[in-house]
């Protein structure tokens, strides 16, 4: 017995026990001193270091319920409460007063934190979603030009040509899965205007694809694990990167090749030729690596976050049929032509509409942080946070809060956007210095897709009547994708 309570791992473990008693009492002192109250703390075993807690995260993962195991978690704790995992703590917060300190007032103390990095470098390298600091501020610097109205405009001739052929492939009045599909052209679309070359042309068909979701799932898994995430190796993971490096680093190739020859003046070159890539060569010449780690970046942040936006919003739809029809209404006026960057944002009703999915199911749930030096956050009540503290930004969870959005906050309503002014409560796209650099981008994007299919088909209904179920890898997806049925 006397040889079990000292066998090594008892040790170490009373040892953690011992140094994790002494962590927290230094954060209250600290607290004290900065006359900040106590947060509440999620309930766990004081001798477990949050193994307990991060085992049911795990589970509710498992079972598709994340986001309303975030929610539970808030109703019970509170709009801020403290969760200790593994001798460090996170703060979870959907404190519109906190977030606005967080990523707006405050943004240079709180930055990525080296597990993001950790976590998805493998895959992004040192781009703008991996990045703080300098480099980050160099990346987007570098990034925002390419984001402008006239290159949104640029790709919707393509977008156009990817979307008839999409639509031609929908019979009417049959059951059609659609957010494979929606997936499939956003795909299509981002790699054509990133890398001026189509991945829906690439054989054999799908491997990129393949390989750039086996990558997503890899980064997700990584970023879960958190700290963790050091120990972890999966060589499929590892496979899938090489592969879409080696694919990207070949089109880096020929762009760099393409810069090398005489170029058309830009008076005389179309609008609708513009390639990311190509002017990135421009701005950075040539580092092949970094031109691959930024068309990286981009594809990731662009691609599954956009197709989710339009899946989801055409679930909802299928089951509003009076959205749906206001909806017509709206767009019906331009009798059946393609809209235009500025018809696109005049549509008043379907922006309420957008607006209101994006509360509903917050595309990027949960936004993670971490404080660089101590600092006191202004709010309901002045809130410590300790240097080295992780945030968890609970973005799904303000967004049902009944005190910002009203009684009916868990229902499907645009009408509430008429007169609704949430400020910092709202951030599908994030806020502050970070904001989302394709906000515009994806919103027009999916207005696009949206107005075709009312001009094209006069009903969507639900070809199941599946309830929406979330999975959430790097952003939020429906787990049983959209099963409508469309008719002419
Ligand atoms: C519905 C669609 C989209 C949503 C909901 C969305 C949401 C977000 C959010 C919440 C962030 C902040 C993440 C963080 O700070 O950790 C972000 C950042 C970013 N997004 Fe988006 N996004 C969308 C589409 C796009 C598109 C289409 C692009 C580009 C083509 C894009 C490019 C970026 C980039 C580059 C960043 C990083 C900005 C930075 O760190 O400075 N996003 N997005």
């Amino acid at each position: 017995m006397f040889r079990i309570i000292l066998s090594a791992p008892f040790l170490c473990w009373a040892i953690c026990l011992v140094g994790e008693s002494l962590r927290r009492r230094r954060y209250a002192s600290q607290r004290r001193r900065q006359a900040c109250e106590a947060v509440n703390a999620a309930t766990q075993s004081s001798f477990l270091f949050g193994i307990d807690w991060l085992f049911k995260f795990s589970q509710s993962a498992k079972q598709n319920r994340v986001l309303q195991y975030h929610n539970a978690e808030h109703i019970k704790y509170g709009n801020t409460f403290v969760v200790h995992v593994l001798g460090s703590s996170v703060l979870h917060t959907c404190e519109p007063e906190y977030l606005k300190a967080i990523l707006g007032t405050q943004f240079e103390i709180f930055d990525l934190g080296s597990a993001r990095h950790r976590a998805f470098s493998p895959f992004l390298g040192n781009g703008i979603f991996t990045v703080s600091g300098p480099a980050w501020s160099k990346a987007r610097h570098l990034l925002r030009g390419n984001f402008s109205r006239a290159h949104i405009e640029a790709i919707l001739p393509s977008l156009e040509s990817k979307l008839a052929t999409l639509l031609e492939s929908v019979p009417s009045g049959k059951p059609v899965d659609l957010q494979p599909l929606f997936l499939k052209l956003t795909m299509d679309v981002a790699t054509e205007s990133l890398f001026g070359y189509s991945t829906a042309n690439q054989a054999p068909s799908g491997a990129f694809s393949e390989n750039f979701e086996i990558a997503q799932e890899g980064m997700a898994l990584r970023a879960r694990l958190g700290v963790l995430n050091a120990f972890y190796t999966d060589p499929k993971f590892s496979n899938a990167c090489v592969a879409i490096h080696d694919f990207v680093d070949n089109l880096v190739q020929t762009a760099l090749t393409h810069r090398s020859m005489p170029q058309p003046s830009s008076q005389s070159r179309n609008r609708n030729d513009y390639v990311f890539l190509y002017a990135l060569v421009d701005q950075i010449g040539e580092d092949p690596k970094l031109l691959r780690d930024h068309v990286l970046n981009i594809l990731v942040a662009g691609r599954d976050t956009t197709a989710g936006l339009i899946s989801i919003a055409c679930f909802l739809l299928s089951r509003n049929e009076r959205v749906w029809r206001m909806l017509q209404n709206e767009v019906s006026r331009f009798n059946g032509k393609c809209l235009n960057f500025d018809e696109l944002k005049s549509l008043k009703y379907l922006s309420h509409v957008l607006k209101e999915v994006l509360r509903l199911y917050s595309i990027t749930p949960l936004i993670g942080r971490q404080v660089n030096q101590d600092t006191v956050l202004p709010g309901p009540k002045s809130l410590f946070v300790q240097k080295g503290q992780r945030v968890a930004l609970s973005i799904h969870a303000m967004h049902r809060r009944k005190d910002i959005f009203g009684e009916d906050a868990d229902l499907f309503k645009p009408e509430r956007w008429e007169t609704l002014r949430p400020g910092w409560g709202y951030l599908p796209f994030s806020g502050g210095s970070r904001v989302c650099i394709g906000q515009q981008f994806a919103l027009i994007e999916a207005s696009y897709i949206i107005v075709r299919l009312l001009q094209n088909y006069k009903k969507i209904t639900p070809s199941d009547l599946e309830p929406f179920s979330e999975t959430v890898g790097l952003t939020l997806a429906s787990k049983n994708g959209c099963k409508v049925i469309l008719t002419q």
